[in-house]
């Protein structure tokens, strides 16, 4: 991709943004329930016409409630393998070395970020809510592959985060305030991320062989499917989570539809909108055409 990201301009605009976890949340600074916290081109939950407003909202939270712990997830295998990256590399360039821990930092700052909101959900929302995990098998599942494989996933996952802000959230005058401001100040650094990453991909791309380049987009399909089977498991969770919630009896066919509208407005949160990203596709590109177009023969299954 024809780009004109340095660790230096990185690092600049990060110690430009910096923001604490206490400046978003705690304090008077609360969920409001009587509003959705998911933009609906993710939640999806106005298609289940059966469903009174009230129930589309709580399902719509349920997701919500889902985000920040996936979020929590998948930051938990980005957060040491930046941190992996970064080691052998501690007296080279002095902006990359800062820029790459600056980097590490905030993915710690946003597993925080994300923990306290989802106490806050927890709080407030009334019933349990379940999620996938542990997270402690995610992450050793995830690491086991290259670096190239893994960087790749990471990117993906950078990308989409900015998607969700920009294409749902920004303009969006719906959603409560509170969650609101979680996505915007996660998308300001993640915006930093995305131009690291790129950085990492290419730079471990140039050294890699062929045979490693190939290896790689195995390991990536290999790491989207694990995250769909995560996916087709909370699918579950959120139905289940939403019967306890409001207490209201499901017929089958009611049931058949929530699940299938759940499980297909998650890939494209997590799956989709990773995959058909213009910017994402642009560097996979420049590394592998053939990489490319296998990722856009499966996407369609995510969108
Ligand atoms: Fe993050
Ligand atoms: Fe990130």
């Amino acid at each position: 991709m024809q780009h004109n990201y340095s660790y230096e301009s990185a690092l600049a605009t990060s110690e430009r943004i910096g923001w604490k976890v206490d400046d978003i949340i705690g304090g008077d600074k609360r969920l409001d329930f009587s509003k959705p916290f998911m933009p609906e081109s993710l939640a999806q939950v106005k298609k289940l016409s059966f469903l009174t407003s009230e129930e589309q909202r709580t399902l719509n939270q349920i997701r919500g409630h889902e985000y920040l712990a996936m979020f929590g997830l998948v930051e938990e295998f980005i957060l040491p393998y930046v941190v992996d990256h970064a080691r052998p590399q501690l007296s080279g360039d002095d902006y990359r070395v800062r820029a790459l821990l600056q980097f590490a930092g905030e993915e710690a700052k946003h597993i925080h970020l994300f923990k306290r909101f989802r106490q806050e959900f927890e709080g407030g929302f009334g019933s349990k809510c379940d999620f996938i995990g542990p997270a402690e098998d995610v992450k050793r599942f995830v690491l086991s592959h290259s670096p190239l494989g893994v960087g790749i996933a990471i990117l993906h996952i950078e990308w989409m985060t900015l998607r969700h802000y920009i294409e749902g959230v920004k303009d969006n005058q719906d959603l409560d305030l509170q969650f609101k401001s979680l996505l915007k100040h996660h998308w300001l650094e993640e915006s930093q991320h995305t131009k690291l990453d790129t950085l990492i991909v290419e730079a471990l791309a140039e050294a890699a062989t062929e045979k490693e380049i190939d290896q790689a987009f195995r390991e990536y399909a290999d790491i989207g499917g694990f995250l769909d089977n995560g996916i087709k498991q909370q699918t579950e969770f959120d139905v289940e989570s939403f019967v306890r919630a409001t207490g209201r009896n499901l017929s089958k066919s009611e049931r058949e539809a929530m699940t299938a509208t759940v499980l297909k407005g998650m890939r494209w949160t997590y799956l989709g909108t990773g995959m058909t990203h213009t910017n994402f596709l642009a560097t996979i590109e420049q590394i592998s055409p053939e990489g490319k177009k296998q990722i856009e023969a499966m996407a369609p299954m995510f969108c």
